[in-house]
């Protein structure tokens, strides 16, 4: 593919809808130009890191490569958007994602221990019922469903909304939304979806959220954010708003992209299903497996605070990188045969999670979610094959499928 097409394709939302395609231009690229100077028609030009070390590198230089300024890829035209709602190139929303320095270490702090291992543990009675109400779900339905559709895209968000306390019947409200905010290129998001209308319609949902926490706090999660504290002063109703929306959308799109992804390759390789079902030991490698192969955030962007030498070329103050975590996790310097989904593989440093101060701050629950659900649903279906062709979301930011028809059996309950 000559550089034209090639920076075309890497900033298309279509191209990630066929994986195979997809592969090409990451073979090519990690072939003939890792970090590669991207400059498309209707876009600004980046810089593409599709290396894992030099993936790597960036995440741990937070002093040098920014995130306050762009959080991930947009056309000129989904810019143009954001810029006329906030003035700046990210939404109208103040996260973490989009924080330095000492600010972004303070915000972080709010979460940083609710989210480590020990504590997400205790929550694991919660987790175990909402895999057991999604397996019901699925066992109702009669032996066939849309995988997607009718179960992974509900288990996570499940979780995450009962953890926040909000109500079920938000929950399609929710997940509309975080489709408009992640892909809103893709057939699901609808018409004339765009971050900058997403964003105001979660900003106006949750500040409600807020305020009832405010009023009336509880042991919840959405309370405990509400009411937290920065440098000894409450933090504003915007700040918790982002926080709510940060985690309502990558709490569960990504753990519910990973699930679908991780089935539908199972199911490509019947003798590793096999083998997971008859080995539950199996399960935590083969779930890091799922993850590098899912890579369900494709792209966050950094932006160079300085001049600075990566792979022998300079990047130039200002200059915006994007950290294709989705290529880096094919990275053939460091996995062996890399577009192979091997339950087994050992080790596996994949980087599904990023890395360095920004790196994921769900990854501990993430890595709860995946195994909590197959150890239900391996207890109770009983074979399982695919029933018509699976669809992958057309998105350059996010990863993962729209539709994964199948078709199951459970088996026979025990005689009382
Ligand atoms: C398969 C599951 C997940 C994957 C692959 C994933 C991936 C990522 C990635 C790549 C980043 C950005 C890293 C960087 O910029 O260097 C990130 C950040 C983040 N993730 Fe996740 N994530 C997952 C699940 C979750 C869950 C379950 C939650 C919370 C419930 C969560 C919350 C966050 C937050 C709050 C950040 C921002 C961290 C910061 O900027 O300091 N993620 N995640």
């Amino acid at each position: 593919m000559d550089t034209a097409r090639l920076d075309q394709a890497l900033v298309s939302h279509d191209l990630y809808a066929n994986p195979e395609k997809a592969y090409e231009v990451f073979r090519q690229l990690h072939a003939e130009d890792p970090l590669h100077w991207t400059d498309p028609k209707g876009h600004h030009p980046f810089w593409a890191v599709t290396k894992r070390a030099d993936l790597a590198e960036v995440g741990r230089r937070n002093d040098v490569f920014l995130s306050s300024v762009q959080a991930f890829l947009q056309d000129d035209e989904e810019m143009a958007l954001t810029m006329a709602a906030s003035g700046k190139k990210t939404a109208p929303i103040r996260t973490i994602i989009t924080m330095d320095g000492d600010e972004h270490k303070a915000y972080r702090g709010i979460l940083q221990g609710y989210f480590m291992p020990a504590n997400i543990r205790t929550r694991l009675p919660q987790l175990q019922d909402c895999a057991r109400k999604l397996v019901d779900k699925m066992e109702a339905l009669g032996g066939e469903c849309d995988f997607v559709k009718d179960i992974a895209v509900y288990y996570p968000l499940l979780f995450i909304t009962t953890l926040m306390d909000l109500p079920e019947e938000d929950h399609d409200k929710i997940l509309r939304l975080t489709m408009r905010l992640m892909a809103p290129k893709d057939e699901q998001a609808g018409e004339g979806a765009s971050i900058a209308a997403a964003s105001k319609e979660f900003g106006a949902y949750f500040a409600g959220v807020v305020a009832d926490r405010r009023a009336n706090p509880t042991e919840d999660l959405a309370s405990l954010i509400a009411n937290a504290e920065v440098n000894g002063e409450p933090i504003g109703v915007m700040e918790a708003v982002s926080y709510y929306i940060v985690l309502a959308t990558a709490g569960h799109d990504t753990t519910s992209s990973t699930l679908s992804c991780g089935i539908h390759q199972l199911l490509k390789h019947p003798d590793q299903f096999a083998e997971l079902r008859a080995n539950p030991m199996a399960v935590p490698l083969a779930v890091e497996e799922m993850f590098r192969f899912a890579s369900p955030v494709k792209q966050f962007v950094r932006t160079a605070a300085q001049d600075y030498e990566l792979r022998g070329k300079t990047i130039r103050e200002g200059d915006a990188l994007a950290l294709f975590f989705h290529f880096a996790n094919f990275d053939p310097e460091v996995y062996e045969d890399p577009y192979a989904f091997r339950i087994n593989r050992a080790p596996n440093r994949h980087i599904a999670f990023g890395m360095g101060a920004h790196s994921c701050l769900g990854q501990h629950l993430a890595r709860l979610v995946i195994p909590t659900f197959l150890t239900e649903f391996n207890e109770r279906v009983e074979s399982i094959e695919l029933a018509g062709d699976p669809k992958c979301v057309a998105s350059n930011r996010i990863s993962g499928l729209s539709s994964l028809p199948v078709r199951y059996r459970f088996r026979q309950k025990a005689a009382a």
